[in-house]
């Protein structure tokens, strides 16, 4: 597994305002899009391409065009939602698949209630959307989940992770092709399983309590 941590002041100016318990709801969503957005540039440095001949005012020239299958992009619903028009903005051909997942916030075990993916996905690249990497669990399930259906490689972009979550992700995901590409990689988890510093709940940051 290859973990990429973004070094970018940009990256880390936007992270503060999204971790600071003040920033409103409106402001927090907006600004977790273009977080994406820059993390997907990063993301999506693999992907693949294929040569075609175009022709431009002047000449025939070679350029690429994304590959088909097209890339697959999954939110971990709630809050990968909110990273999914930051995403497509920069990758506008990819198709989109869902994942649900919820976190049962007593054993943190993750816990699958909504998917609505293809039934085959063999030869594609995925790219999910987890804004939080605690413990693991969720991604390590939702990744579990597209290689079980034939994905060739994934790569993750999470807003932030906690180094336990990394570690546990090493293990489950050995053997196979990983990335996890992170705004930052912040201390520890808390005795709830809560990412520290970090920014709180995410999906309630988003969309507000359930
Ligand atoms: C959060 C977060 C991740 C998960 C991370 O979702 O968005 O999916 O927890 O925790 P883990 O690494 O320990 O599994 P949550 O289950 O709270 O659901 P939500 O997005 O609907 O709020
Ligand atoms: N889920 C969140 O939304 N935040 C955390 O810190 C951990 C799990």
């Amino acid at each position: 597994m290859r973990v990429h941590v973004a070094d970018h002041p940009l990256i880390t100016h936007k992270l503060t305002v999204l971790r600071d318990k003040s920033t409103p709801a409106p402001v927090f969503r907006a600004l977790t899009e273009e977080l994406v957005t820059l993390l997907a540039y990063e993301a999506t440095r693999n992907v693949r391409t294929e040569p075609v001949e175009i022709e431009t005012p002047v000449t025939m020239t070679t350029g690429v065009a994304i590959s088909t299958p097209r890339p697959l992009v999954v939110p971990i619903l709630r809050a990968g939602l909110g990273m999914l028009e930051g995403m497509v903005k920069l990758l506008p051909t990819a198709e989109v698949g869902f994942l649900g997942m919820l976190r049962n916030e007593e054993t943190l075990e993750p816990a699958t209630y909504a998917e609505r993916l293809p039934e085959d996905l063999s030869d594609r690249q995925c790219f999910v959307l987890d804004p939080m990497l605690a413990t693991g669990g969720s991604l390590g399930a939702a990744i579990d989940f597209l290689f079980a259906r034939g994905a060739i490689d994934v790569t993750a972009i999470c807003l932030l992770a906690a180094p336990e979550g990394i570690a546990a992700l090493e293990k489950a995901t050995e053997g196979r092709d990983v990335t996890i590409v992170l705004g930052a990689l912040d201390e520890r988890l808390d005795e709830n399983g809560y990412i520290v510093p970090g920014l709180g709940d995410a999906g309630d940051r988003l969309y507000g309590l359930v």
